[in-house]
Parts: C-alpha cells; structure tokens; sequence
C-alpha cells in the first residue's frame, strides 16, 4: 500500500514537472507561457494597464470594453452584412466604420488604442479583445474574461447597420443579434457592461452621463435601475441646452438607453434581465460565457490559441448588494417579469446626489485622473 502510494507521488510528481517543462520562457526574460505564442501579450498588458487604463475602471476602459463588442458585431451568419467579426477592421479601416451612426464616439477608443499597434507585434482583432479583457479586471465585480490570441487582421471593412442603434425596438435588435449568433438570453447577458457605462454622445452639450449610480463597479445595479419608473428631463444642473433624458433619478445625473429600457420590459427577454437583479455570480458568469462568445465572432476557437494566463486577476466584487438608489422604493419597480418575484431589496436612505463622475468620487469631470 505504502508502496503504491509512493509510486502515485512520483507520477504526479513528474507529471507536474513535465508541464512545468512544457512552458516556454518568453524573450523578455521574465515571464514564461504555455504557448509562444502568448509572450508578446505580457508587454502589452502592463503597457495598458500603465498608460491607457492607469489601474482604474474609467472612462477608458468603459471605451475599451464597448470596443470589443462595436468590432465584434460586425458578422452576419446569413450573409445578409459583410464583416469578418473581431477582426481589428474598426481600427484597420478608422475611415470608414467610426463614421457609422451608431459608432458614435467609438473613435476615442480607436484613437486611444492605435498607438499599442505600433508598440506590439499583435493583430489589431487581439489588441482589441485583449484590451477589453485586461480592462474590466479593473472593474470591482467584473468576471476575468478568457482571452484567445490569433485572430487575423481584416482585409475589409464591415458593412453600416451591423451595431445595434439604441432608438432600434426590441425585434430589430434581437433579430440583428440573433443574425450574429446570439440568442436573446446572451443579449441580455451581453448587456452587463452597461453596468460600467456612461454616454459621451446622446445628451447634447454633456458627456459621461452615467446609466447607472455606480459606473465604476460591476454591479448589478444597472438591471435594477433600468426597471424603475422614470420621467423624461432636462439634463443637468446648468442645463442651457434643453436637453431632455429619461432618467429613474433625475437628480442624479444618470440616463437610461431606450434599447435598456425597452429589452428590460419585453416579453421575450424580461425574465432574463429581472434574474441578474441581485445576482452578482449569475451576472459574471452569464456576462463571461456570452464575451467568450462575443470575442471570437467569425474565427474558430480551434485555430486560435489560450492566453488567458496573461490577463490579470479580476478585481473581487464590493460585496453590497444592491439597493434602492436613496430616493426609490419598490413601489417605483416597473416589473416585467411575471413569473418570479421580484427580489427584495433596502433602500438607501438620504436625498438622492449627484453620480461622481471620477473613480475616485470627485463629482467634477475634468478633476478625474487621466
Ligand atoms: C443592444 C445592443 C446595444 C446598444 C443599442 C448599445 C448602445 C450603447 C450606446 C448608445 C452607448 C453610449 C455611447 C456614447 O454615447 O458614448 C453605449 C455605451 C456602452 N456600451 Fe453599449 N450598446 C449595446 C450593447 C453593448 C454590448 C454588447 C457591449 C459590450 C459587450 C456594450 C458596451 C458598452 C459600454 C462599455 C459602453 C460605455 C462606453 C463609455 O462609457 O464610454 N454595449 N452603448
């Protein structure tokens, strides 16, 4: 028996060894992988998280992580579109895709991450999904996304009308989706970044107006906060534009995407929506299976290789749960969903305050740390 076990220690002993063995040291001298293939990816991650992202779930990674999936979209299983889905072709053909309507503000992100192409021997569909990958690991909550290298570089752009548009109605978006391989669960699923969102282009004269009280942790907030009565108003403490939003919490600041607003109440996806209410795991691991998908969009997954050692360790969530933003209740809960309770949850107490507008809570836009 003693000697049986011994011999078990010894295999595994040397099985562990073997693997051990199996890893390549990179040409930087310092990190080794399970693939070659991998190395060029290490210098990219700490050249992100230092000079684009600075450790931070801000505005430039919000960019990122919408980059992802504005790059990604463009894919048609009929036909019906041209695209070669996460294949860089937003930055590839910066001329011709930022312009579309429903990338508006897309090229801030395009702009931001052009330069880590000149810096490292990657292709741009790569850069893109590894940025996004690398990104929300500074997010409070968010899953840690797998990331797969090799995805060749476009050689065309993708067709207009490829994104989904927020004043679109709920079939033409799951119908838009669904022509890209998704189902409409996965769409909801999908729309867990909203959690970490804010809008630069939709409200005339402001930028980074929130869709949810906390933009900078990945929560489940948002699923809540969409669901609430809301009222059309004008934007702003200064407004001088007249511009109007629908917002649950006019005072503060926060704006809700018709598309949100409209997918939380339909029949056909409420259900799925109501379900993350309250439910951080189910949220991260309903948002890391549907960006698995997302991020390999016209490529199979056999052809590419796993580098998901060289994304860092995601940030653990807050562990609040989430509340009534101070100034709602229950009783302002537009439920959709009639085949599950609607969880029950405190409420803040105090007047409702302005969203701060920096990940380190300053309320002034132009103090954030860049
Ligand atoms: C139904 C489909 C969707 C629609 C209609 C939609 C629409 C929008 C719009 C209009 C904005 C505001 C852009 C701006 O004004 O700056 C936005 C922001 C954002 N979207 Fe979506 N989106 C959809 C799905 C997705 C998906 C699938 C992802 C990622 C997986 C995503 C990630 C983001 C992020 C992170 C932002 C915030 C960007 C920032 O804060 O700068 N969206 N989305």
């Amino acid at each position: 028996m003693v000697f049986k076990l011994s011999a078990v220690f010894v295999t595994l002993a040397a099985l562990a060894s073997a693997a051990n063995y199996k890893r390549v040291a990179c040409p930087d001298g310092v990190n080794t992988a399970t693939n070659e293939a991998c190395c060029v990816f290490f210098a990219l991650r700490d050249d992100l998280q230092e000079h684009l992202f600075d450790g931070e779930c801000g505005e430039d990674v919000h960019e990122s992580l919408r980059l992802t999936f504005h790059d990604a979209i463009g894919f048609s299983l009929s036909g019906a579109l041209n695209g070669t889905g996460a294949d860089g072709s937003m930055i590839l053909f910066k001329d011709i895709e930022p312009n579309f309507a429903a990338n508006d503000g897309i090229d801030d992100s395009v702009n931001a991450l052009s330069p880590f192409l000149t810096r490292h021997n990657v292709t741009a569909g790569d850069l893109i999904q590894f940025a996004g990958a690398v990104g929300t690991t500074n997010c409070p909550g968010a899953p840690r996304l797998e990331f797969l290298a090799g995805r060749p570089n476009a050689t065309f752009p993708a067709s207009d009308n490829t994104v989904p548009l927020p004043q679109s109605d709920v079939t033409t978006i799951l119908d838009r989706m669904e022509d890209a391989g998704f189902t409409a669960a996965e769409v909801i699923h999908l729309l867990a970044s909203h959690s970490v969102a804010r809008s630069d282009t939709l409200v005339p004269g402001h930028e980074a107006v929130p869709f949810d009280s906390t933009p900078f942790t990945f929560d489940t907030q948002v699923f809540l906060e969409v669901l609430l009565k809301g009222v059309d108003v004008p934007f702003g403490i200064n407004n001088t534009d007249g511009a109007e939003v629908n917002s649950p919490i006019p005072e503060s600041g926060e704006m809700r995407l018709q598309s949100d607003f409209a997918l939380a109440r339909d029949e056909r996806t409420a259900c799925e929506w109501q379900s993350m209410v309250n439910n951080q795991q189910l949220m991260m691991s309903n948002f890391a299976s549907a960006m698995s998908k997302l991020a390999i969009l016209g490529h199979n997954r056999e052809d590419l290789i796993d580098c998901s050692e060289v994304v860092p360790q995601a940030t653990p969530p807050l562990g609040k749960p989430a509340t009534f933003p101070a100034g709602t209740t229950a009783d302002d809960v537009e439920q959709a969903c009639t085949e599950t309770p609607f969880p029950a949850l405190s409420a803040d107490a105090g007047p409702a305050s302005l969203i701060p507008a920096c990940p380190d809570g300053d309320t002034d836009l132009d103090d954030c740390p860049s």
